[in-house]
């Protein structure tokens, strides 16, 4: 008798403080230690526009903190190094973080690349998959978010993206020590977010679900309940949000659901995929396209190429997310790919590789760097089963649009 699949063994351990609602900025004062020298990380202003900066200033006026700023979309290696030399020179203890998950990702790596003992921290990136403890974190600065950006759920997770502007690479790096140790969620802050960015962070957030969603059918009705749960918010919230930008119980729904979707809780047990996030890095890392943008145009060719393997678990999201009870297995998969098109374009979400600058000519490119992966880095092939190679991704994107 063929065994019922199930959970796979897991520990789940997340240990950030959540601040959640509107007003909580003042909170910041009584969670940073007193005697703490404080580095504050910004974008490129976006929170000195929307008066944010203004309410960390005053929430910290009793505390002693420097400022780094311009930490731009996709953010860079060179860039953040600076603010590592700022963090020795001054003898900080503290990070805080305040923006969106590039903000939130940049500080994570400087927090350890200020403790790191050898000479060249993007080892810890780069190298990461050689499995030698010399290039893992061995102690990191504190760190403290305000999140300005649902998308990335950086403010409760241990992973950052980071790209190498000389080398053209775009790595990402987990490890427990980089946790936030709290994380403000103000859904007010969020008004401000340009239309192409609440798009961005709804989609983001969409396929982070999916990554750990539509795998392996393994019975695992607890996250796969929250995960429709979730999706079925993002479907329903996003385009309240976009018509009226401070509509504040869409704003919330959607700031929690993003960190929800990428806080560990959701991959707990299942099989996880991150195929579609693989490519996009490399995408972004060519062309520079926004991150969402290049997740949209590389999932429908996934899941095309995937079917068989996804089908039940995609069935079964036609079923609850989209309210298909009628048809087989597979007719249901093939309207959970096109409902989900649809949701995207729906909310302005191009679905096109032509809309990140990706033609065929750089489909070799594409295969060449994922096999990088591979080769250079000694990962493993991608997908939930690791069954896919550098060939496969040609493949995935001739079924690309
Ligand atoms: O730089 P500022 O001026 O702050 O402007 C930002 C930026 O231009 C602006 N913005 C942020 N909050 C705003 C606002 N504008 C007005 N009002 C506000 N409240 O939005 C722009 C984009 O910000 P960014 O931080 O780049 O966006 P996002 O949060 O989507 O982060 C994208 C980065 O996160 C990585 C991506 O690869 C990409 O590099 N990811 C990180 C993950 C993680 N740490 O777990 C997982 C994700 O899959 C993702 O890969
Ligand atoms: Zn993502």
């Amino acid at each position: 008798m063929e065994q019922v699949k199930s959970y796979l063994n897991f520990t789940f351990y997340n240990p950030t403080k959540i601040i959640f609602g509107a007003k909580t900025i003042p909170q910041l004062r009584n969670l940073i230690p007193k005697e703490s020298k404080i580095l504050m990380t910004y974008g490129g202003g976006s929170i000195k526009k929307n008066g944010v900066y203004d309410q960390v200033k005053e929430a910290l006026k009793k505390h002693q903190f420097l400022e780094f700023s311009g930490i731009s979309p996709n953010p860079k290696y060179e860039h953040s190094m600076k603010a590592v030399e700022i963090c020795k020179k001054e003898n900080i203890d503290f990070l805080l973080a305040v923006g969106g998950g590039s903000v939130i990702d940049a500080t994570k790596f400087i927090s350890i690349a200020a403790k790191y003992e050898y000479e060249d921290p993007w080892d810890m990136v780069s190298k990461s998959f050689f499995g030698d403890s010399k290039y893992e974190p061995k102690a990191a600065i504190p760190i403290g978010t305000v999140i300005t950006l649902p998308a990335t759920a950086s403010e409760m997770n241990a992973g950052f993206v980071l790209s190498r502007e000389s080398t053209k690479q775009k790595y990402d790096k987990t490890h427990t020590l980089l946790y936030p140790k709290f994380s403000i969620l103000d859904p007010e802050t969020t008004y401000t977010l340009p239309k192409n960015q609440t798009i961005n962070g709804a989609v983001d957030t969409f396929i982070h679900i999916i990554e750990q969603y539509a795998t392996t059918n393994r019975n695992t009705r607890i996250p796969d309940r929250i995960a429709e749960g979730l999706l079925d918010i993002i479907i329903s919230e996003t385009p309240k949000a976009l018509e009226n930008p401070k509509d504040y119980s869409a704003r919330a729904n959607l700031m929690w659901s993003s960190t929800m979707a990428l806080n560990d809780l959701i991959a707990r047990g299942v099989e996880e995929d991150w195929a579609i996030h693989a490519i996009g890095h490399e995408i972004t890392a060519m062309t520079g396209a926004d991150h969402a943008k290049t997740l949209a145009a590389i999932l429908p060719g996934l899941w095309k190429y995937k079917k068989e393997q996804k089908k039940e678990k995609l069935a079964m999201m036609a079923e609850r997310v989209y309210g298909k009870k009628e048809g087989t297995d597979d007719e249901k998969a093939d309207f959970t790919i096109q409902k989900t098109i649809e949701f995207f374009n729906s909310i302005g979400m191009k679905t096109t590789l032509s809309s990140v600058g990706i033609g065929k000519e750089n489909f070799n490119e594409i295969s060449k760097r994922i096999n990088n992966r591979f080769t250079i880095l000694k990962a493993p092939p991608l997908g939930e089963n690791a069954d896919i190679y550098a060939k496969d991704i040609i493949k995935i994107l001739e079924l690309c649009n």
